[in-house]
C-alpha cells in the first residue's frame, strides 16, 4: 500500500503588504490571515493584483514594505525554494519531454530526496489525483485534465505547508473546469492542507472557497464567506462583481428607501452617504402570487424579454420607473406554466430580508 500525504496544516499572515513598481501600487497596504487547512480565493479583475499578491507568498516577488509569515516562521526574506509551498500555474509548466511520473517526482529531485523513497511518494501522489498507472506515460499523451491533475500531484508531492494555484483551470473547457472544480474541493478535504486559489471566475470562487478575498487596485475590498459576499456585498463594486447582481439608484427617504419614487422595505440597516443601490440578484426577485410574503415589496413592471438558457428561462422586467431587472423560471413543467409573454404586465416581489442596499465604491 502506498503511504499516503500528511501535509502539516499552517495559517498565513500578511501584514501591511506594499508592492510598488515606481511610483505604481500593485499592492496597497493588503492584511489578511488565511486559517490552517483553509480554502481562500482570491478574486478580482485584470490587473487587481492577485498574482503579485501569489507572487509575494511565493517568494517571486519581493515586498517593498510589510511582512508574511507561515505559521511562526517569518518567510517575508526566505529564498522561495525554502518556503516549501507547492505551487500550480495557470498553464500547469510541465515539463513536456519527462513522462509523468519524472514530471511528479521532481520536487523530490531538487530537494534531494534519496531515491529509494521516491516510489512510495509518487504512487501516493498518483493514487492521490487518480492517475495510479501512469507514470510511464508521455506528457504529450495526457488530455488537458490529466494534466491539470500531473501538475497538482507535482504541486503535492512534497506536502507542501501550503499550496498557491494561479488560475489553474482557466485553460479548460467549461465542463471539464466544473468537474475539475469539484475534484480540487474534494482532494482539499482529502488532503487539508491549506489552499490559496486565485481566478477571476466568481463562479469557481463562490463554488470553491471556504472564504473569498476580493481585490480591486492592488487592495483588499472584502474577505467573506462566499454566502456573506454574495448576500452582503460591501459596497456596488463587489456586489456588481459577484452573482447576477443588478444595481439599481434608490434615494433616502427619511429613514426608509425609495426606488424612482416607491417605498422600500429593507430588513438591514442602510449603508452611510447618498450614493445608494439596490443589489438586485435574479434569484432574489419572483412573480407575486399567493405565496408572496405579505411584507414583500411589490415591483409592477413589464416583460422585456424571456432568453432561454437551457435549464432555466431569464425573464428582463422594465419596471415601472424605467429600471431594468431580470429574474429566472426553471424550464420545467411548472416553470413554462407560468412563463409570461412579451410585453405582459408583471409585478414582481422582493422580501425586505433580500432588499440589500449598497453604497457606491470608492
Ligand atoms: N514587474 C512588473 N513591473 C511593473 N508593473 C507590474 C509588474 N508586475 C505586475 N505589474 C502590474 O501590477 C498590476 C497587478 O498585476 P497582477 O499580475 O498582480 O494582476 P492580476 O490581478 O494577476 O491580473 P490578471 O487577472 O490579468 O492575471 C498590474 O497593473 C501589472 O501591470
Ligand atoms: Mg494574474
Amino acid at each position: 500500500m502506498p503511504t499516503s500525504l500528511h501535509p502539516q496544516k499552517v495559517g498565513v499572515t500578511i501584514r501591511n503588504a506594499v508592492k510598488r513598481y515606481g511610483t505604481f501600487s500593485a499592492l496597497d497596504d493588503v492584511s489578511i490571515d488565511v486559517a490552517p487547512g483553509e480554502f481562500l480565493s482570491i478574486l478580482g479583475p485584470s490587473g487587481s493584483g492577485k498574482t503579485t499578491l501569489l507572487g509575494l507568498l511565493g517568494g517571486f516577488v519581493q515586498p517593498t514594505s510589510g511582512s508574511i509569515h507561515l505559521g511562526d516562521t517569518d518567510i517575508t526574506h526566505m529564498p522561495p525554494h525554502k518556503r516549501d509551498i507547492g505551487i500550480v500555474f495557470q498553464n500547469y509548466a510541465l515539463f513536456p519531454h519527462m513522462t509523468v511520473g519524472e514530471n511528479i517526482t521532481f520536487p523530490l529531485r531538487a530537494r534531494r530526496m534519496p531515491k529509494d523513497q521516491w516510489p512510495a511518494k509518487l504512487n501516493a501522489a498518483l493514487e492521490m489525483v487518480e492517475l495510479t498507472g501512469y507514470a510511464d506515460r508521455a506528457i504529450s499523451a495526457l488530455s488537458g485534465g490529466q494534466r491539470q491533475r500531473v501538475a497538482l500531484a507535482r504541486a503535492m508531492i512534497f506536502e507542501p505547508r501550503l499550496i498557491l494555484m494561479d488560475e489553474p483551470l482557466s485553460a479548460l473547457d467549461k465542463q471539464l473546469r466544473e468537474t475539475m472544480q469539484l475534484e480540487l474541493k474534494q482532494l482539499h478535504a482529502k488532503l487539508g492542507a491549506t489552499i490559496i486559489y486565485v481566478t477571476h471566475d466568481q463562479r469557481e470562487a463562490l463554488t470553491m472557497s471556504d472564504r473569498i478575498a476580493v481585490m480591486k487596485n492592488g487592495r483588499l475590498v472584502q474577505v467573506d464567506s462566499p454566502k456573506e459576499l454574495h448576500d452582503r456585498p460591501c459596497d456596488s463594486f463587489v456586489a456588481s462583481f459577484i452573482g447576477e447582481a443588478m444595481l439599481l439608484p434608490v434615494t433616502r427617504n427619511g429613514a426608509g428607501l425609495s426606488l424612482d419614487g416607491q417605498a422600500l422595505r429593507s430588513a438591514h440597516p442602510l449603508p452611510a452617504g447618498n450614493d445608494l443601490f439596490l443589489t438586485v440578484h435574479s434569484e432574489k426577485l419572483a412573480f407575486a402570487g399567493p405565496q408572496t410574503a405579505p411584507e414583500a415589496n411589490l415591483l409592477p413592471g413589464r416583460v422585456e424579454s424571456c432568453l432561454y438558457q437551457g435549464e432555466s428561462v431569464r425573464i428582463f422586467v422594465t419596471l415601472d420607473g424605467g429600471q431594468s431587472v431580470s429574474l429566472r423560471l426553471p424550464s420545467n413543467h411548472s416553470g413554462w406554466q407560468m412563463m409570461p409573454e412579451q410585453g405582459q404586465p408583471v409585478t414582481l416581489a422582493l422580501h425586505p430580508e433580500d432588499t440589500i442596499v449598497v453604497p457606491k465604491a470608492a
